[in-house]
């Protein structure tokens, strides 16, 4: 599956949960390729801290605002199981055109209400792709939540205003997070006893049970197809 990364507001933890979530995948032997859409290049400086560590790493790529084209993703996914694109923050063109391939769109938003506010931009950005292709997936997935206060509530409340779905998981604050980066390795290998660790796999273990829904459903629907054309 294509999953990107996504939303116009900086800092809220995507290069984070891309690069999470790709190494999740690897230590699941799925071949990944993780792609930098991001002109900070967060993911290839962590690539190249983790082929210096000697850590095993996913196929990383960096691509902008045509990589929806045929002859790019498209076509270079075709070797992987999985893709997971980073977008950077404001950039629309390029959250365009990753929105234009992915299968499942991942916004991370922070725990407290003025975050949910600030998804607004996001959220036209979402809308626009999703008129153009409705078979897009989007959730929000809540992260850098700080303990079980009023104010993760709060926010999930008015979240689900957007109309857009929440992912069942939600991600903490936790140091791990940041300290996995700096060592070139994702977060479930770091400290796989960790509380991130354990919110890593379910976020993967969520995105893979939609996919095997969703495939399953397209499946139900094709030996209709075929025996039609028959
Ligand atoms: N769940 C978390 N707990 C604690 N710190 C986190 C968490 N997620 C991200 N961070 C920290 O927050 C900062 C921003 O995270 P990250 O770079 O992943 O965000 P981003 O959305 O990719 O930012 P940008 O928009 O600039 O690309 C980093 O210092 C990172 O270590
Ligand atoms: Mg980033």
């Amino acid at each position: 599956m294509i999953v990107a990364l996504t939303g116009q507001k900086g800092g809220v933890g995507k290069s984070t949960l891309a690069i999470g979530i790709a190494a999740e995948m690897l230590l699941r032997r799925h071949k990944v390729l993780l792609v930098d859409a991001d002109p900070q290049g967060t993911v290839r400086t962590w690539g190249e801290v983790a082929a210096e560590a000697g850590q095993p790493l996913p196929s990383i790529v960096s691509m902008g605002s045509t990589m929806h084209r045929p002859e790019q993703l498209p076509t270079v996914r075709l070797g992987y199981d999985d893709v997971i694109i980073d977008c950077p923050p404001r950039h629309g063109d390029i959250q365009r055109s990753a929105l234009m391939v992915a299968d499942f769109a991942l916004l991370p938003c922070g725990p407290s209400s003025a975050d949910a506010w600030a998804l607004a931009a996001s959220i036209d950005l979402i809308n626009e792709a999703r008129a153009l292709r409705p078979e897009l997936e989007v959730r929000i997935v809540i992260t850098r939540k700080q303990g079980r206060t009023a104010l993760g509530r709060s926010a999930r409340e008015e979240l689900a205003k957007s109309g857009i779905d929440l992912m069942k998981i939600e991600i903490g604050y936790r140091v791990a997070f940041a300290e996995s980066l700096g060592a070139g390795q994702g977060v479930t290998a770091y400290a796989p006893r960790d509380a991130a660790a354990a919110e890593t796999r379910a976020l993967v273990s969520e995105l893979l049970l939609w996919e095997k829904k969703h495939r399953a459903s397209e499946a139900g629907a094709q030996p209709d197809q075929v025996g039609r054309r028959r």
